[in-house]
């Protein structure tokens, strides 16, 4: 952690956390255990952004994608995703740690709702720090949705083009948070799986072989100090380049 620049931390940080299937098949486990392992690594990766103060981390736990996987895969996995929030319920209060979903909530099984839905109500004051957790959540329909509703805002007479970037985010279920600075995805696999299309713009992208469930402290670590030694230029000159270039 020494070595980490506590002033230059990224104040978003987005996660897919992939791997958990491939964690137990090597164990010869079932894939469920993988998920479990998973769970466990997301409450190390919680508490280590916690200790770091990062004011902001997304969390993609089920793609809208997801549905598509065998009923008992799904249905196993929404258990545990419950049985984890009611676990973790104290620890946002402790935390003071505001629970943020998005995605199509109501798509989730109603005891998944309820739980959501109460632990988002309790801890919606706390807003210096927040956990936005994305269930059956998909880019594509997030940026159709926004469309759709700003479709209805211009022909109801509340909005009028053109529209611009800022006003289009605030129909986005990310309005009023920053995009993500880092986003880190684990197992190898090279790619964004429908997360935060319009968010991951300008985003510094982490890939990592280690499987999520191995994904520790050490992890978020190396994958913090692996951001720290990028430039972020935005379509700028790099710094060096541009201080020559006054010269
Ligand atoms: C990530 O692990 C968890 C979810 C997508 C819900 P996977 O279940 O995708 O694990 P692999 O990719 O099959 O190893
Ligand atoms: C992405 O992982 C979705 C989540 C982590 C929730 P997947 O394992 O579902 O993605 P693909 O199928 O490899 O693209
Ligand atoms: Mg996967």
């Amino acid at each position: 952690m020494s070595q980490l620049d506590h002033d230059a931390l990224p104040r978003h940080v987005a996660v897919i956390m992939d791997g958990n299937g491939r964690w137990a098949s090597q164990r010869n486990l079932p894939r469920i255990a993988g998920h479990k392992e998973g769970l466990t690594a997301l409450r190390e990766v919680l508490h280590t952004f916690c200790l770091l103060e990062i004011p902001l981390a997304t969390i993609y736990a089920f793609s809208q994608e997801n549905w598509n996987r065998p009923r008992v895969e799904i249905d196993l996995l929404m258990s545990l995703l419950e049985e984890f929030l009611h676990r973790e319920r104290q620890t946002f209060h402790e935390r003071k740690m505001r629970f943020l979903p998005i995605g199509r909530i109501h798509t989730l099984p109603s005891s998944v709702q309820n739980i959501v839905h109460a632990i988002a109500g309790e801890t919606r004051s706390f807003t210096n720090r927040t956990v936005c957790v994305a269930l059956s959540y998909g880019g594509r329909s997030e940026i159709l949705d926004a469309a759709n509703q700003l479709i209805e805002d211009v022909q109801c007479g509340k909005v009028s083009g053109p529209i611009h970037e800022t006003q289009f985010q605030q129909y986005l279920a990310t309005a009023n948070l920053p995009d993500p600075d880092l986003l880190i995805r684990t197992s190898g696999e090279v790619r964004i799986s429908n997360f935060f299309l319009w968010q991951l713009a300008y985003t510094e992208l982490y890939f990592t072989e280690t499987l999520w469930p191995d994904f520790r402290q050490r992890e978020v670590l190396l994958a913090l100090l692996d951001y720290q030694k990028r430039e972020r230029r935005f379509g700028r000159l790099s710094h060096a380049v541009s201080l020559q270039s006054q010269l």
